[in-house]
């Protein structure tokens, strides 16, 4: 059985148009197919690859019906025997937080591997066709495994990838550990051991959290809102969050953990009110430190937002106002 890669296109700058080579900025996100961004790579030597469209959109448009549609496909193929790779073309603005909500689900076997690009496709020095073959060489490592990013040359865990640049193409770090490894000449050199199956936050609950994750509709996904601490915070925003029904609150503190006096009262009281709230650091790096971390505290905002909606939507493992960091 010859050995055959997915990939799955949702949209993103790799696939943007701009209308001059100039522009690296000014351009349409999701107008190319994902069948034309395979296209403009060279022939694939070595196996099948097979392209599907999911969903064509900009990244910061992401949401839980487009997710859902990619959990399923991704696990659809992942379920082929002669699949031993999925690459998944998107956008780099919510990267990060779809690699985390594949990891949660699927803890995948084999690799799924998220490909981006800073520039869109027509730019002269256009990134995305390198991104594209870098991608599916590591797709095809032998032993490879979990959801992985790449671009500009380096691979990142799900559950350490950020994006730390608006405009540069290397847009993207692992923080502390540094990326798995990089990509040179189509071959892949591993600094690092492949993530493990329980990856991320919470061992052994994928299969409930994706059961949950495909049977709720998406406008009934819980509501799960980020506040930030910062100087000359306020709490009202959390009392009108808290009035308006939200089911749970992420709050970006500030350092390792700290909160603004002004806002502690507001948490206090929504905590009281039965809605969880997490602490994760808004450092762009590191992780909180010390006994009262809290679930979050190896998180990003914007991944904790989604672990804290996932533990919402998933029977098993429901996130109570005890969570509260
Ligand atoms: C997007 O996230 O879809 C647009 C921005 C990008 O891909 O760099």
């Amino acid at each position: 059985m010859p050995s055959t890669i997915v990939i799955l296109g949702t949209g993103g700058t790799i696939a943007g148009t701009a209308s001059s080579a100039q522009d690296n900025v000014g351009y349409t996100a999701a107008q190319r197919t994902v069948a034309d961004l395979l296209a403009a790579v060279p022939a694939w030597v070595g196996g099948v690859v097979e392209a599907e469209q999911v969903a064509q959109l900009d990244s910061k448009d992401m949401g839980a019906a487009a997710w859902q549609r990619l959990v399923q496909r991704v696990a659809h193929h992942q379920a082929r025997p002669e699949v031993t790779g999925v690459v998944i073309t998107h956008g780099t603005d919510t990267l990060e937080e779809t690699a985390w909500l594949l990891q949660r689900l699927l803890a995948p076997a084999k690799p799924v591997v998220l490909v981006a690009a800073m520039r869109p496709a027509t730019a002269l020095a256009a990134d995305g066709p390198q991104n594209l073959l870098d991608a599916l060489a590591v797709a095809r490592t032998a032993g490879a495994r979990g959801v992985l990013a790449v671009l500009a040359g380096q691979v990142h865990l799900a559950s350490e990838v950020r994006k730390v640049h608006p405009y540069r193409p290397d847009a993207f770090d692992s923080g502390d550990g540094g990326p798995l490894g990089v990509v040179e000449e189509g071959v892949l050199r591993r600094f690092r051991n492949w993530p493990d199956p329980a990856d991320g936050a919470g061992a052994g609950d994928a299969p409930a959290l994706a059961a949950a994750v495909l049977t709720t509709a998406a406008e009934s996904w819980p509501w799960v809102e980020i506040i930030t601490s910062h100087a000359a915070a306020r709490g009202d925003g959390v009392q009108a969050l808290v009035a308006a029904g939200v089911q749970g609150l992420v709050v970006a503190a500030t350092g390792n953990g700290t909160v603004h006096q002004a806002l502690k009262p507001a948490l206090e009281a929504a905590v009281a009110a039965g809605v969880p709230v997490w602490r994760c650091s808004r450092c762009a790096q590191g992780v909180l430190v010390g006994p009262d971390a809290g679930p979050a505290a190896a998180m990003s905002p914007w991944q904790a937002r989604l672990e804290l909606q996932l533990r919402l939507l998933a029977p098993a493992r429901s996130a109570t106002a005890a969570d509260a960091g």
